[in-house]
């Protein structure tokens, strides 16, 4: 048995043909001469018809004995099949059984979110979530895509580092080296070298945050794509960022309609956010709205995660919220010489209430205002004199920003919680499997 073998996806390209597939059996029944198989292999899912006669004794037996998540080898004719969501399913003409499953965990009942995910290994195998994979898959290459189109260099950074990015309260520290090592908060500070080296580049890796938050919107280890540019102003870093977001929406759209689908997802915003001219608020006019619509946030105040919510309901596409007071963002970012007091920044905030998914600014090019906000901030400077270096060798003006691959994927899947956007998360609470 192994010729003519298929992807279930490519089985409407061979319809009268006979063909095989090899995967499992993830739903199953029969009764009297006839028995069904809902067969999955990865790239798709389609039905086997085993008729008792049509094929052999041993198949017929082997057709019957398949319990949920069996592992199958399935030959059969390719029919259409109008009622079928691919218009495909499979005559069957002969079943092997490659390993029986012992009984499947997950049930056709509600479970509750802990449980699967203490079985998020097998959990993955359920359609949604490989939807959600898939996507997460078409969201990371259309990102690496649009890099690579536009001339940026990979430049990786590394994972331990010596030295905080964002701020001192959320580090992993790691016991090994004789100096103080953490997990990276972030790859840019290494970015910003190798921009000064490359022109453009960018990182994509896992960074760490051991903040104790517990809200939808964090992971103790995510992913985050970095990109960083000489010679480029706060203005031109926010219209890349709105190109690379429209460039991975399009090609979502165009990709993954079946992965959307089975999410329910309506596709209506994304067309909309794929027309790009996302909207640019200054801070100060979105603290103004956000007290309009209720909030209490303070003139000073960066936005909370319930106050992107609500803003941005306002608008049917990601919006920029820029001019951030210096004192709410991190060290490194360059206060406007017209408005001393906010740094030339903008986080992206995704529609329908997802909030921030970017967070991006010009950086200080000046060598001594640096190493004050480095003092200001309380960071040994002493970590942080090749960063400096940067500033004594030939400093330019230049910008960057991180995009979070799991609030992306939660935003463009339409799902709640970024838990379930990574295979297998790590959170304040888990760690396991
Ligand atoms: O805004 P953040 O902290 O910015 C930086 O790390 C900059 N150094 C990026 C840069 O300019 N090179 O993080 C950037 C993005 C956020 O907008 C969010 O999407 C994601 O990373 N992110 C998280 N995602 C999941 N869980 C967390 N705990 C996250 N923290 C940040
Ligand atoms: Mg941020």
């Amino acid at each position: 048995m192994d010729s003519n073998r298929i992807d279930i996806r490519d089985a409407p390209k061979h319809v009268g043909e006979e063909v095989e597939i090899r995967g499992w059996n993830y739903n199953s029944r029969s009764s009297g001469k006839i028995a069904f198989l809902q067969l999955r292999d990865g790239t798709g899912r389609i039905q086997a018809v085993v008729v008792s006669g049509a094929v052999s004794g041993e198949s017929w037996q082997a057709a019957k004995s398949l319990n949920t998540e069996s592992s199958v080898i399935v030959r059969g004719v390719v029919k259409g099949e109008h009622r079928a969501p691919s218009g495909v399913e499979l005559q069957t003409t002969a079943v092997e059984v490659v390993a029986l499953a012992e009984e499947y965990p997950i049930g056709k009942k509600e479970h509750g979110v802990d449980f699967l995910m203490d079985y998020r290994h097998l959990w993955i195998r359920s359609a949604r979530q490989e939807a959600i994979l898939r996507i997460r898959d078409e969201i990371s290459f259309g990102l690496r895509e649009f890099m690579k189109q536009r001339g940026f260099v990979l430049t990786d950074s590394p994972i331990f580092t010596p030295s905080a990015c964002e701020g001192t309260t959320d580090l992993f520290e790691v016991k090994y080296f004789d100096d103080k090592a953490y997990l990276s908060q972030s790859g840019q500070l290494y970015l910003e070298a190798t921009s000064a080296a490359l022109g453009k580049t960018y990182c994509f890796g896992p960074a760490f945050r051991s903040e104790k938050s517990k809200t939808r919107r964090h992971l103790t280890e995510f992913w985050m794509l970095e990109a960083e540019v000489a010679f480029m102003d706060w203005e031109e870093n926010m219209q890349v960022q709105e190109d690379m977001t429209v460039h991975v929406l399009k090609r979502v759209l165009d990709n993954c309609q079946d992965e959307l689908k089975a999410l329910e997802r309506d596709t209506a915003p994304l067309k909309t956010a794929a027309e790009g001219n996302f909207p640019r608020m200054h801070h100060a006019e979105a603290v103004r709205k956000l007290r309009e619509l209720g909030s209490d946030i303070g003139d000073r105040d960066d936005l909370g995660a319930d106050d992107e919510t609500v803003l941005t309901r306002q608008f049917d596409r990601p919006v920029f919220i820029h001019h951030y007071p210096v004192e709410a963002k991190a060290f490194y970012m360059k206060p406007d010489p017209n408005e001393p007091d906010r740094a030339l920044c903008a986080d992206m905030l995704a529609p329908e209430g997802y909030g921030e998914v970017i967070g991006g600014s010009q950086r200080i090019d000046d060598l001594k205002l640096l190493e004050e906000r480095i003092r200001e901030k309380g960071l040994p400077v002493e970590a942080f004199e090749w960063f400096l270096d940067i500033r004594r060798y030939g400093s330019v003006p230049h910008s960057g920003f991180g995009i979070g691959l799991e609030r992306t994927v939660a935003w463009i899947c339409g799902i709640e919680h970024v838990r379930e956007t990574i295979p297998f998360p790590r959170t304040i609470y888990r760690i396991k499997p």
